[in-house]
């Protein structure tokens, strides 16, 4: 496995990887790799020749208030992980690498930025789809690998991919989860015991929705308040958004039919934590 820290390192290595006509797969992350960033390293080593994972901690994704500076960085444990699980190259350059100058040129997907997490977190997105197009450009992947688990940064770079004519695809992979289902996350770390105990709740109540709706409920006001009635019984557990949207538009539904994503956001202790179930409701 290759490593670059350089832009220039890592163009050089997929160049020639590209040159024996190999099909490029991506796999973008922030590092504290886990269960769920291996498996996007493995369907990409499926899909695709050659798999490039980038790990980076992208400071214009975070708020002025949140977890940069503690977001966890286990640097060599990742590339033990990278190279254990078939990954061809490491990108992991440093923030003087990726933004030399202050960044004036942004990516800003309207409107599909700017609901849900993007409510709590106003520049997230903009910060999210700003280093993917960048990533995006660096690494030119055939297709780029991406979690369901961040339903909402899928839409949007899914978006941008289509109005810049992007010439890549992307493939979503399901979110993977502890026995318990909390959704695997690098913020999972954040979690004393007690918080740990509580936090199964958040996809027990998004599986608790999901078992009224096969039950023929339709309504998104007594779904979201059942939703709620379980995230209640933890009382550490802050609601910051449950949400039942078209799960192409991020539009608000007032009953549930198509497409449906219903999502929701909670602060736990220090840790600020998403899940989400994507359902087809006939
Ligand atoms: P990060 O949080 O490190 O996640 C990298 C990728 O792993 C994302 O596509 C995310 O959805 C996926 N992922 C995380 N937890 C998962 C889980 N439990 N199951 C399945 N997939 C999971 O998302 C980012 O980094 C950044 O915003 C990034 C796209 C790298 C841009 O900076």
């Amino acid at each position: 496995m290759q490593i670059a820290k350089t832009i220039e390192d890592i163009k050089m290595i997929i160049s020639e990887a590209g040159s024996f006509g190999k099909k490029i797969g991506f796999v973008p992350t922030m590092g504290a790799l886990h269960a769920g960033h291996i498996s996007l390293i493995k369907k990409a080593k499926q899909q695709t020749e050659f798999v490039v994972v980038s790990i980076f901690v992208n400071p214009t994704q975070f708020g002025p208030n949140e977890d940069i500076d503690k977001y966890p960085r286990p640097f060599e444990a990742d590339l033990e992980i990278c190279k254990h699980n078939g990954a061809d190259a490491v990108f992991a350059p440093s923030a003087q690498e990726m933004y030399p100058q202050k960044n004036l040129t942004w990516i800003n997907v309207e409107k599909l930025s700017e609901s849900l997490c993007g409510k709590t977190r106003p520049n997230h997105f903009r910060g999210v789809a700003t280093v993917c197009a960048k990533l995006f450009n660096i690494v030119q992947p055939d297709v780029a690998y991406f979690g369901q688990k961040d339903a909402q940064q899928v839409i949007v770079i899914k978006r941008m991919i289509a109005d810049l004519n992007l010439p890549l695809r992307i493939v979503v992979c399901p979110t993977v989860r502890e026995s318990d289902g909390l959704a695997m996350s690098s913020r999972n770390k954040y979690l004393n015991a007690e918080q740990r105990k509580d936090a199964p709740l958040l996809y027990a109540a998004l599986q608790e929705a999901e078992i009224f709706i096969k039950a023929g409920e339709r309504k998104s006001d007594f779904l979201k308040e059942q939703i709620k009635k379980i995230l209640n019984i933890s009382s550490q557990i802050a609601i910051d958004y449950i949400s039942i949207v078209n799960a192409d538009t991020l539009d608000e539904i007032d009953e549930v039919k198509g497409k449906v994503l219903i999502a929701l956001a909670v602060k736990l202790g220090p840790a600020r934590l998403i899940d989400n179930i994507l359902l087809d409701v006939k």
